[in-house]
């Protein structure tokens, strides 16, 4: 009962009138984003190119829509306490969101819940307000908030003050929490962000990418459509990974129901890099309407499963997705019981291989292959 005025705003809080309410990240968010290839070397030539490949390649289609700069593109602040963008790397910053939007994009920018960001550049502590109108009028579509310079206060009482000033602006804003997991945000962001990190920032490398899956598998029953848990951007396509690695980084993000925010250079990737971030059914996957993050259910030394349940397709009456996980230095035969999967052992399920595209068949109590080093089997099972 909320019969106390100093009650009334925590009251409206539990009601959700202060908490995020933007309609965003029904499924997790998909596009490119420049901070894993480019850092700071970004300029408006980049962006624009890449907005143009987005389409050129097809990558659009498939549901990658954000064009998201990362640090490095504001440069001041003037005697309004207003942003100003770095106009020699970006001579015409409306010029380009409208060159985003005017390709059937979106756009998104960085910025950081403390005085500078982590690249030295105008934090927006104490200005949000400021911010979050400036966003609106260039008609940004997301912002990406990073925790750099917070002279150690805790990011529960400084994320949300952003959240409140881009719900202000009346623009629907998608709001992502980049504060590497400090305070468990699974556990309080819900209705602070429509996604936020587990992690410290993800490498090039096997060992990074592997330990940011175990790490965000922790927090799987916190996601779900609104909200979802980030293990960080992709890296495939970087380079520092084999075929197969790569292969495992993006079914692992898309069983976790992860952001899919691409990191390569994409006016210059290969065909095997593409043909990774379009496999439209391990995406399928990853933008499941139920929204259900799937997690390890099965170790053995170095073989692991991991599954998580779908929306069923009718007429079957459940559906899962599974990977056997071969962590190991070896091929090696990884077998999901459907005990493991959370399937009934009675039930004969349809088996489809998502990276050879093949029907297996119906199997029943199992399913089981021989995994490469590092890689993935992944299937769909509609039982
Ligand atoms: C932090 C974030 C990264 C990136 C950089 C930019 O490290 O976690 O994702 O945004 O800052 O400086």
């Amino acid at each position: 009962m909320c019969t106390f005025a100093v009650l009334l705003l925590v009251c409206a809080s539990a009601a959700g009138v202060y908490g995020l309410d933007n309609g965003l990240g029904r499924t997790p968010q998909m596009g490119w984003n420049s901070w894993n290839h480019f850092h700071c070397n970004i300029n408006q030539a980049v962006i624009e190119g890449t907005a143009d490949a987005l389409i050129a390649t097809k990558l659009a289609s498939f549901g990658y829509k954000y064009v998201n700069i990362d640090d490095c593109w504001a440069a001041s602040r003037d005697s309004n306490n207003i942003v100003q963008p770095d106009t020699k790397a970006f001579p015409d910053f409306q010029g380009m969101v409208d060159y985003v939007h005017g390709k059937g994009l979106l756009f998104g920018l960085y910025s950081d819940a403390g005085d500078k960001t982590c690249a030295g550049r105008p934090g927006s502590l104490g200005y949000e307000k400021e911010d979050a109108n400036r966003y609106a009028e260039w008609k940004v579509d997301y912002l990406k908030y990073d925790n750099c310079h917070s002279a150690g206060s805790k990011p529960e009482t400084r994320y949300p003050i952003m959240r409140d000033s881009l719900n202000a602006t009346g623009r629907p804003i998608f709001y992502s929490m980049c504060e590497w997991g400090v305070d468990n945000p699974a556990t309080w962001a819900g209705d602070v962000g429509n996604s936020w990190r587990t992690t410290p920032d993800i490498k090039d490398n096997w060992a990074s990418m592997i330990s940011r899956a175990d790490l965000n598998n922790e927090w799987a029953t916190y996601a779900g459509p609104g909200g979802w848990n980030d293990p960080d951007m992709l890296e495939v396509g970087n380079g520092g990974m084999t075929g197969p690695e790569y292969q495992s980084h993006f079914s692992l993000w898309c069983l976790m129901k992860s952001p899919l925010l691409i990191g390569c250079d994409i006016r210059n990737m290969s065909k095997d890099t593409l043909d990774i971030l379009t496999n439209s059914e391990v995406i399928a996957v990853n933008q499941d309407p139920l929204g259900i993050q799937g997690k390890k259910v099965m170790v053995n030394g170095t073989s692991e499963v991991w599954a998580g349940k779908l929306q069923p397709i009718a007429p079957s009456k459940s559906s899962f997705a599974v990977i056997l996980f071969n962590r190991g230095l070896s091929s090696v035969t990884i077998t999901g019981e459907w005990s493991a999967i959370g399937l009934d052992a009675s039930l004969s399920c349809d088996v489809k291989d998502l990276w050879t595209h093949k029907d297996m068949g119906k199997m029943s109590g199992s399913v089981s292959a021989i995994v490469p080093s590092h890689g993935v089997v992944m299937y769909r099972l509609n039982c």
